[in-house]
């Protein structure tokens, strides 16, 4: 009661200061503002991620002093608290806005982003970004720094994690679905705003190695890793993110070409440009700039509005425009978006929109784990099931081994918020709450990595729980032990939840060890094996493909993850996901990705070695499982691929139809998926393309015929003078479950 008193008072107040006024406009208040306060709105500082409050009494000084724009990182109170000063101590008013990275999930943790993509379910996906939004706006988040954008081949690359996987247009789509989540229509007080991250080409930094170098063409930029970016600038983004990396040997926080003409004239944003984490300052790391003053000059310069946490803008930038190294009129460009930020955002009429703590118990709902645990089970891909040892059968005895079978906190990812209040449940309590704990017995048989002090480095959760007072040769009998005694063993392995996500490359990929020498006695007792692959990237699992029965990608899926790979392991639901990025059969073969050039010296997925064309001597070029791949329980049979004309003009929209037939007992959710080849073009077009895809339900024993568009507007790409055009020639067109030429169904047509 108290609470929402405060927050009918603070709102009287607002209504007071003369914002909550229809006719008020933002240049009315910029009129008023001095230089020192428009740069004010321009800087952002930083709460304790863990606490959500600011225990610095300097920043509530400089909140008071109009010196600061928005907070990051504060939730609840301090927000409340806050607002307060910026609304009622200074000498405007001005609102705060408050960000936080709800990246997948605030109270109820969803699967991390590349496995809520691997679900290629838009519908799934939007309403998981609605409950995370609705669930941080309830305790004062207005923005979240989400979808990131990033196209990643390279899963060495931690932060692979974060994104949507490898395909362009995959990536558009799915972007453009965490937007809609995210934001709505800005009119409930649920909507928050997004943001378009990792501005730009971040996913792409050599050796796979965080933050490192970028470099590419400007063609392969424009034609494979910005339309992510582009597609949630079309959903309406509000903000986006300027990113760490370097392109083209400038930092992208001071890349005018890149924020300016890209960004803004080329992809037409509007919105307001924030950097990422005191990028500014890195600038003098790249070795850009001599000081902070000639960072903030040439990123105010470059198009960049708002400073995450440098405190460049707030400390330099009155006298750079003073000196006349910064027109007047950048800065007051960079504080009008804020300004129209905050009013989109409805935080002039209400300050304290953002602010309900009476509809807190909401967080966490049994509704809201609901839709984590579909959203966790439609983001598990089937990789391997021989000889159908999936699904299990009720009553099997079943061994639940491994270190990830039992630590809930493991199961969050990379980017939980605030998950502590409500504990994952884990793969061990959501198969004994399924086949009955008399069914499932467990041991944890091997720690996560080789020594304590490198996990507890790498994770803080969970930490006496992980079995360090345990000898390795006890944990190991145990589980062989109770191996021995099953009908099946369900061997849960993989990653923490930290060993992907920012600042988490790993050169090794594999499962490590000794989780891996683990599994191979497992497999050595001769019992079936289901391995469960708990993990934020792609590993290589070439051993395993070789030598164990069923192996299940569970990613790290959140709040629900027990009850959702359960739920699949059991058949009660039919596993429908699809990988968005391809698995490498070994680190040499990476950068690897379907949509690759042809070469002069073409080499077939599956060429055995012949020298002189491109190979390697060792491997073949397939990946061992590639884009758009993954199993059901029973297969859905393609035939009759018809195209609606052999012929089209530029700008005609083709029909594209194909038969499926499920003659199996389930339903089955298959994911029809378009690929295109444009097989002559003023420069090099790839093998392949996604230009579209369908997702169906197949009933048991059914046909059915799914038609897909294809857009022949949407076969263009931009030339060698940068041009974005449609060329008329022939197409291939490929239809079928995943970018496996051996699965797909051809057929091809003339654009005129
Ligand atoms: C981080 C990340 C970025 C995040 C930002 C704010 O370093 O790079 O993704 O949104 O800082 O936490």
């Amino acid at each position: 009661m108290k609470k929402t008193l405060l927050t009918t008072l603070s709102l009287c107040l607002a209504m007071v200061s003369g914002f909550a006024q229809e006719n008020f406009s933002i240049d009315s208040l910029m009129a008023k503002m001095t230089l020192e306060e428009k740069i004010g709105q321009m800087n952002q500082l930083v709460g304790n991620i863990l606490t959500g409050s600011i225990s610095n009494s300097g920043i509530k000084a400089k909140i008071s002093a109009g010196q600061v724009g928005s907070i990051l990182n504060a939730r609840g109170e301090s927000v409340a608290a806050l607002q307060k000063i910026a609304v009622e101590q200074t000498r405007l008013g001005i609102p705060l806005v408050f960000g936080l990275d709800v990246i997948h999930g605030y109270e109820t943790c969803f699967p991390i982003p590349l496995a809520m993509a691997s679900s290629w379910n838009l519908e799934t996906i939007t309403e998981a970004c609605q409950v995370a939004g609705q669930e941080a706006s309830r305790d004062g988040i207005a923005w979240t720094f989400t979808p990131m954008c990033d196209i990643a081949r390279d899963p060495r690359w931690g932060r692979i994690a974060e994104g949507a996987g490898e395909d362009p247009y995959l990536g558009g789509e799915i972007a453009a679905a965490q937007v809609r989540g995210f934001q709505g229509n800005l009119d409930k007080p649920t909507d928050i705003a997004a943001c378009v991250k990792h501005f730009a080409l971040y996913g792409a930094p050599q050796a796979g190695r965080d933050y490192y170098t970028v470099d590419m063409s400007r063609q392969q930029m424009f034609n494979e890793y910005l339309w992510p970016y582009h597609a949630a600038v079309k959903a309406g983004a509000l903000t986006a993110m300027s990113s760490f990396n370097e392109f083209e040997s400038l930092p992208l926080t001071c890349h005018k070409y890149m924020l300016q003409t890209v960004l803004r004239d080329i992809m037409g944003f509007q919105g307001m440009l924030v950097t990422d984490y005191a990028a500014i300052r890195e600038i003098l790391q790249h070795g850009a700039a001599a000081d902070l003053k000639e960072a903030s000059v040439r990123s105010a310069n470059a198009g960049v509005d708002m400073d995450m946490v440098a405190e460049g803008f707030s400390t330099t930038l009155a006298d750079a425009v003073r000196e006349g190294l910064v027109d007047e009129a950048i800065v007051d460009r960079a504080c009008r978006r804020v300004l129209e930020l905050k009013k989109k955002l409805g935080l002039f009429e209400n300050p304290y929109k953002y602010n309900r703590p009476e509809e807190l118990e909401l967080n966490g709902s049994a509704q809201n784990r609901a839709v984590a645990r579909k959203m966790g089970a439609q983001s598990i891909v089937l990789l391997k099931n021989e000889s159908e040892v999936l699904p299990l059968a009720p009553g099997k005895k079943i061994a639940v081994v491994g270190p990830l079978a039992d630590l809930s906190m493991e199961m969050i990812g990379c980017w939980a918020v605030r998950p502590q209040n409500h504990r994952p449940v884990t793969l061990l309590q959501g198969l004994q709450q399924r086949f009955g704990a008399e069914n499932v017995k467990f041991a944890r048989g091997c720690h996560v990595l080789e020594n304590e002090a490198l996990e507890n480095q790498i994770s803080f959760h969970d930490r006496k729980d992980r079995g360090w007072d345990i000898p390795s040769d006890k944990l190991r009998k145990e589980a062989l032990s109770i191996a021995k005694k099953s009908d099946v063993i369900v061997a849960a392995m993989g990653e923490l939840a930290e060993m992907s996500g920012e600042g988490s490359s790993r050169a090794d990929i594999t499962i490590p060890e000794p989780q891996r020498g683990l599994l191979k006695e497992l497999v050595a007792t001769g019992k079936p094996v289901v391995l469960v692959v708990m993990s934020g990237r792609p590993l290589i699992l070439d051993w395993e493909d070789e030598n164990v029965d069923g192996i299940v990608y569970a990613w790290h899926l959140g709040s629900e993850a027990g009850n959702a790979i359960a739920d699949v392991l059991s058949g009660d639901v039919n596993p429908s996901g699809r990988l968005t990025v391809s698995f490498p059969r070994c680190v040499g073969q990476i950068p690897i990705h379907y949509n690759h050039k042809n070469t002069g010296r073409p080499a077939g997925d599956f060429q055995p070695y012949k020298k002189y064309i491109s190979l390697y001597q060792d491997v073949v070029n397939a990946p061992l499982y590639p884009f758009g791949y993954g199993l059901s329980y029973g297969k859905v049979e393609y035939s009759d691929l018809k195209l609606s004309s052999a012929k089209a003009a530029v700008g005609d929209k083709l029909s594209v139809s194909v038969k499926l037939k499920n003659p199996s007992e389930r339903d089955i959710t298959e994911t029809v998926q378009l690929y295109i080849r444009d097989k002559v073009g003023s420069i090099t077009r790839p093998v392949k393309e996604l230009k579209g895809f369908r997702q169906v339900c197949v009933k048991a024993g059914s046909e059915m015929t799914v038609e897909l568009e294809l857009d022949s507007a949407k076969l263009g790409f931009y030339n060698s003078e940068l041009q974005y055009v449609v060329e008329p020639g022939e197409f291939d067109v490929m239809v079928g479950p995943s970018s496996d030429s051996r699965s797909l169904l051809r057929s091809s047509f003339v654009l005129e």
